[in-house]
């Protein structure tokens, strides 16, 4: 099944999403406009919009309260995107060129901090001081994030416990503030927000530690950017933690630098690819997973909770 048919019964409530994404995200400035509007167009899964719909059914549900929480987090999300592909300088994002290759990196910072302000002011439209203080406590932490990632660059030596900090920081947070937010904005109470803010929590560690995989063992095609990036970027993901342990290889990992040729990596991705260092990460996503169904179990049961538990599946165990 295709992503978005897990929540097909959402439909009318995501076009709603998107007429209001397209006024936030696209403004009269032309050079703006086009690089916002192509973003949204090349797609998206549009998963934090969904979470926060979905949570909001555990409040009082009206579309027109919560898109403003959906909005934002998809802005913000859009917002770090772009910023994301200045820091890994990537060429393609959703099958299109970046920002950053298409203009430069210059016009990719004002980009995101447009749609950041943006995301802001449509934030204005939620009242409780709470949300506020949720939401910018994420996005400090998602920045704080990438700039642990640029400071742990090609330091093979990292613990486990800095790459999990990491990944809660510039994945996992914004997740689960959808989700809390949602049934926060649709006054839904605290027990509940805050269990949904868990889900989102493990789900989204879930989410990265899949995408960290699948930087090895997706296909070029399906990466749209060439397999095994993230480590000739110096990005050191749960994979290659634990490919440190293979005998021999960690001297081979701390060859890589900035000055390592992409056609370097074959070797040293055919070993990454062909051990059980794949399998362990997995497992990992998969503890993750099963935590984040764990807290499901004690939410009311309806039909935003089973569309959750079929969406965190999806997307922990996502193929590319
Ligand atoms: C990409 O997020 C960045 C990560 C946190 C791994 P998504 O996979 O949600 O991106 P889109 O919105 O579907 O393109
Ligand atoms: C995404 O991490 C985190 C943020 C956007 C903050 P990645 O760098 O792994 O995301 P992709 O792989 O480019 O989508
Ligand atoms: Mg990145
Ligand atoms: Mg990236
Ligand atoms: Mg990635």
């Amino acid at each position: 099944m295709k992503f978005k048919a897990l929540f097909s019964f959402l439909n009318n409530e995501l076009s709603i999403i998107e007429q209001e994404l397209e006024k936030t995200a696209v403004s009269e400035y032309p050079l703006i406009k086009e690089a916002n509007l192509e973003l949204l167009q090349a797609g998206g899964k549009r998963i934090r919009p969904a979470f926060v719909l979905l949570s909001s059914m555990f409040g009082d549900f009206d579309i027109h309260k919560v898109k403003h929480v959906a909005v934002a987090l998809e802005t913000i999300h859009m917002a770090s995107l772009v910023h994301d592909d200045v820091i890994d300088d990537a060429q393609l994002r959703r099958g299109k060129p970046t920002v950053k290759s298409k203009w430069d990196n210059r016009i990719a910072m004002y980009t995101g901090d447009y749609l950041l302000a943006r995301s802001l002011e449509v934030m204005t439209n939620v009242k409780d001081p709470l949300a506020h203080k949720i939401l910018s406590n994420a996005i400090v932490e998602v920045c704080l994030g990438e700039i642990e990632q640029i400071k742990d660059k090609y330091d093979v030596d990292q613990s486990f416990r800095t790459y999990l900090k990491r990944i809660k920081r510039k994945t996992a947070l914004l997740i689960a503030v959808s989700c809390q937010l949602g049934a926060l904005s649709a006054g839904a109470p605290e027990e509940i927000h805050r269990k949904l803010y868990w889900f989102g929590y493990y789900v989204g560690m879930s989410f990265q530690i899949t995408d960290d995989i699948l930087d090895f063992t997706a296909t070029e095609k399906e990466l749209g950017k060439p397999v095994g990036g993230d480590l000739l970027q110096g990005n050191i993901t749960l994979p290659v933690l634990y490919a440190r342990e293979i005998p021999g290889f960690k001297s081979r990992l701390e060859s890589i630098s900035i000055h390592t040729k992409q056609e370097e990596m074959k070797p040293i991705l055919d070993v990454i690819q062909n051990s059980d260092v794949i399998d362990k990460s997995a497992r990992v996503s998969d503890m993750y997973l099963q935590k984040a169904f764990d807290i499901l179990e004690t939410l009311p049961k309806n039909k935003a909770r089973s569309t959750l538990y079929s969406i965190a599946k999806y997307i922990g165990k996502r193929k590319f």
